[in-house]
């Protein structure tokens, strides 16, 4: 490995970071991370603090997994590349679609169609969900439906599906025929509604508006994360996925949940649909299905769907839809691994405690500092800090206060993410008590350091 002083003097020199603005990652360098260990990585220069990020929602069980680590080298020597296109499979890929439908047998999701990632997953169940209806007769089902404030990835169909403009304006135009609905999001909407239950009805509401505008027999699919991430942690009120279910089964139009986060644990339930009791139709997974280690998702199919494809004999059913690393083997092999140890830890039951007390601490945190707007949390290990510049105008806080606050917080021993105006929490699931209270504490500092 290069040394620290070539690492600094490259930093962003050479390549273009995903989210950022190339010329902005010159001026302001990012931190380089060389190690990880538990829930702690360490910077180059020998830094080392909790991370808060979890990666990037996806280090569910740490970075010092042995098993996941032991899967991906042990496969690396058996097999290190077989594809799953029509013709060939290989022998993890087979055992991990096996064990999936045993983890999402609760949320009635039998098959399994591999990616290589979020973005791929629901790229990939957008199509399915076309397809769907193509073989029952229904071709002009093709709109998607999704929450203004979602976030799906960056493909064109994901990023046409997503709710935030910072990853839409700039590749527009997008795909025809997606159509957005206001998020249950209480601190801002435009019905001037904090009270969670009544705005998931009016979100419903809009919902089905939208739904008679537009014609039902028009719409494919509507898709949404269980508990919103990236758009900030939306979690919204428990009856808001039910009645989206039951609006989505009354017009004969596709649930998608997108489970890249959610699934797995981090909400405290296994998957987020199972957190608010909904069997959707499919559901995208990827992030911490091999902990982060490999990059690796699947969508899983309900029986509905999966029989409408296997029964189909006009040859409509035919997937022409797949990538080079669908099931790829390692990936498979770590997703196993993964999984076994997932269960093993039972990390949706820590992900409840100890968000639980991070909530609670966060919320603690919004009595004492005025620049924290809104606190969103209580599912899990998904919390954020909305800040604002003025609390009764809400104005959102400029650019250079909350990097000051994350600095601050870094330098006190947490790595938190910023996003917008929301500082964004979605640590490992194997957090300690102790590790929860350092986190509140060092965005403590942060804080007060603005
Ligand atoms: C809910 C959701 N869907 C899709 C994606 C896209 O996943 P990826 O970045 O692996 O393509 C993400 C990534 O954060 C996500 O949070």
């Amino acid at each position: 490995m290069k040394d620290s002083n070539f690492l600094k003097e490259n930093n962003a020199r050479h390549m273009w970071h995903p989210m950022a603005h190339p010329a902005d990652s010159l001026a302001n360098p990012p931190i380089i991370v060389t190690g990880g260990n538990g829930v702690r990585i360490t910077d180059v220069d020998g830094h080392e603090v909790i991370d808060a990020v979890g990666g990037l929602w996806n280090v569910n069980l740490g970075f010092s997994c042995q098993p996941v680590k032991d899967a991906i080298t042990a496969q690396l020597d058996a097999l290190p590349y077989y594809s799953t296109f029509r013709g060939t499979s290989n022998d993890a890929v087979i055992e991990l679609s096996y064990v999936l439908r045993d983890f999402f047998a609760a949320d009635g999701l039998t098959r399994a169609f591999f990616t290589s990632g979020g973005s791929d997953s629901v790229e990939t169940a957008l199509r399915l969900a076309r397809q769907y209806h193509k073989i029952r007769g229904e071709p002009g089902r093709v709109k998607f439906f999704s929450l203004k404030k979602g976030y799906h990835g960056t493909h064109m169909g994901g990023a046409s599906v997503n709710g935030n403009a910072n990853f839409r304006t700039a590749y527009e135009p997008l795909l025809p025929g997606c159509f957005h609905i206001p998020a249950p999001y209480t601190y801002r909407n435009p019905f001037n509604e904090s009270d969670p239950a009544t705005l998931a009805e009016l979100c419903a509401a809009a919902l089905e508006d939208e739904i008679a505008f537009q014609g039902a027999e028009t719409i494919a699919a509507f898709i949404m994360e269980p508990v919103l991430g990236a758009g900030g942690v939306i979690p919204p009120h428990k009856n808001f996925m039910p009645r989206v279910r039951e609006i989505c089964d009354r017009y004969g139009i596709l649930l998608i949940a997108d489970e890249v986060i959610t699934g797995f644990g981090r909400t405290g339930s296994w998957t987020g649909s199972r957190h608010w009791g909904v069997r959707p139709d499919m559901s995208c997974t990827a992030k911490a299905i091999t902990n982060g280690y490999f990059p690796f998702g699947a969508v899983m199919i309900n029986d509905r769907v999966a029989e409408t494809f296997e029964t189909d004999t006009s040859g409509k059913a035919a997937i022409g839809h797949g990538y080079t690393y669908s099931g790829h083997p390692v990936g498979a092999a770590a997703a196993l691994a993964c999984l076994a140890e997932t269960e093993r830890l039972r990390v949706h039951e820590n992900a409840a405690a100890r968000g639980a007390e991070l909530f609670e601490g966060l919320q603690a945190l919004q009595t004492k500092h005025d620049l924290v707007g809104d606190v969103r949390g209580g599912h899990g290990l998904m919390c954020a800090l909305e800040l604002v510049s003025d609390r009764a105008s809400k104005a959102p806080i400029d650019k250079q206060t909350i990097g000051r606050i994350h600095e601050a917080t870094y330098r006190d021993g947490v790595m938190v993410r910023v996003s917008g105006p929301n500082i964004i929490l979605s640590p490992p699931l194997i957090l300690s008590p102790d590790e929860t209270a350092k986190i509140v504490s060092a965005l403590d500092t942060g804080l007060a350091a603005a």
